[in-house]
């Protein structure tokens, strides 16, 4: 596929014949079984100021948190009760989180036999290593667009080369890397997103992790909600199916907070994991990357089993191994 035929895809308005392929290339490649990631946000404490995310250092409006090392490890133990295989750290970029305490919430984790994701920013390359021989598995660090001058825009203080060449260091380590876009920011055109895809593709992205933009009021980039944001994230993650039929594609939760079948239909559309919360109900609320974030009061016992009868709904199951990209 060349970039003009992923942006004739893209500007389809009837994209049903899109998603079935990517559906069924994902069954061919990856099978039914969907893989649950035990999501943990445990600090909303950010040194960045990325224009779109509720996180952002500049808004004072937010409750800030941050869990310690033993509650970080306890929800982990919690997780693997739960019959989760993976768990996901997720923060914001928050300097406390050293290569020391990182390295001792690894240890800690690796006791359970869980997987790790880290999902925590940008980090020098020793930092990236000692995580790697502390047993982390996998980092997600989305590129979220690949158009340098919005990057530019939307990112202050923070570098395009340097957001890509961490991404190259992952790989270089031999982490399974994911990286991904916000869809519908303003300015980004169907061509810039179309690079995207293909950014992936060269950067060999073992996950790809898409998201509708959802505005923040407590940010610059306030504002309406597009919804139409929704159907160009399900067809970028359809096209990107088609093009990585191995990888892995999450159904993000900020499908769903847009659309209430959100999830379920990434699912249908080529997605192959799920991220349920299990960060304790009290400080969910405050990881306010934007509005109206599905799951806040529910518990993480609920969201396992909310999860599970969805995907058994539609004649999925619930994936018993850690779910490696090769797996
Ligand atoms: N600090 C880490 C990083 O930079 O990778 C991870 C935390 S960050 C909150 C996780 C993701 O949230 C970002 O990669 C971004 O795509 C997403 N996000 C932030 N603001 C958003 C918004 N307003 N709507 C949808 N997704 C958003
Ligand atoms: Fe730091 Fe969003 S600005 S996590």
């Amino acid at each position: 596929m060349n970039k003009k035929e992923i942006i004739e895809l893209l500007s389809l308005k009837d994209y049903t014949a899109l998603i079935e392929k990517a559906d069924e290339t994902r069954k061919q490649y990856k099978g039914d079984g969907v893989h649950l990631r035990g999501l943990i946000e445990f600090s909303n404490i950010c040194k960045r100021n990325c224009a779109y995310c509720g996180l952002q250092a500049q808004n004072k409006n937010i409750k800030r948190y941050r869990l310690n090392e033993d509650e970080i490890i306890a929800l982990g133990k919690k997780g693997a009760e739960l019959g989760y295989k993976t768990v996901v750290l997720q923060s914001g970029e928050d300097d406390y989180f050293n290569r020391e305490r990182i390295c001792k919430i690894l240890k800690g984790l690796k006791e359970f036999d869980l997987a790790v994701t880290l999902s925590i920013g940008e980090r020098l390359k020793d930092d990236y290593k000692a995580f790697k021989d502390f047993g982390a598995d996998r980092y997600l660090l989305r590129i979220e667009t690949t158009d340098e001058n919005l990057y530019k825009k939307l990112h202050p203080n923070m570098d395009f080369k340097n957001r890509v060449k961490c991404l190259h260091i992952l790989k270089e380590l031999g982490y399974e890397t994911g990286t991904g876009s916000l869809v519908g920011l303003l300015g980004q055109t169907v061509s810039s997103l179309a690079d995207d895809i293909l950014f992936y593709k060269e950067l060999n992205a073992d996950m790809v992790g898409i998201g509708p933009f959802i505005p923040h009021p407590d940010t610059p980039l306030r504002g309406e909600l597009n919804k139409e944001n929704f159907d160009y994230a399900i067809k970028m993650m359809a096209i990107t199916r088609i093009l990585m039929p191995d990888i892995n594609i999450p159904a993000t939760t900020a499908m769903e907070t847009i659309n209430p079948k959100g999830r379920i239909l990434a699912l249908q559309s080529g997605a192959n994991v799920v991220m349920p919360n299990i960060t304790t109900t009290e400080y969910r609320k405050h990881y306010e990357i934007y509005p109206n974030k599905i799951c806040l009061n529910d518990s993480s016992d609920k969201c396992r089993n909310c999860i599970e009868g969805k995907i058994k709904s539609i004649g999925r199951y619930v994936s018993q191994n850690k779910g490696f990209r090769n797996d």
